[in-house]
């Protein structure tokens, strides 16, 4: 899996998330409280709205638009079974943070168990 790095555990300080653009694709990166990471696609499935610009609640994001609310752990869409947001894998290196350049689930050697997923974190 290859990553690329887009930018600074100090860029967090003070926010949840910030959003970068991998390949043309619109990807979320969220700092949990411990201090892990996680990423997500934040395009809306539906006309490729911006997420960032939605309400977040929870683990929900809501897409201002039309109204589609997502799983910002999971990706799931709970308008439509069929949709998801992908994910990405998080790596940490020192102060760097790095985003797999492909989603997960596009990756040769993505994990077949969910539970598996590449999350990283320093913690
Ligand atoms: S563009 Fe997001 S719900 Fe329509």
């Amino acid at each position: 899996m290859d990553f690329v790095r887009v930018g600074k555990t100090a860029d967090f300080e003070g926010k949840r998330f910030r959003r970068y653009t991998i390949l043309a694709r619109k990807v979320a990166v969220f700092r949990e409280p411990d201090g892990s990471f996680y990423a997500i696609e934040f395009a809306c499935k539906h006309q490729n709205w911006d997420l960032s610009t939605g309400r977040i609640g929870g683990d929900l994001v809501t897409c201002p638009r039309h109204g589609w609310v997502y799983n910002i752990r999971t990706g799931a869409c709970l308008r439509h079974d069929s949709k998801r947001l992908r994910r990405y894998a998080v790596k940490v290196e020192g102060d760097d943070i790095h985003l797999s350049v492909r989603p997960v689930e596009d990756a040769d050697d993505a994990p077949a168990d969910e539970e598996e997923w590449p999350i990283f974190g320093d913690g």
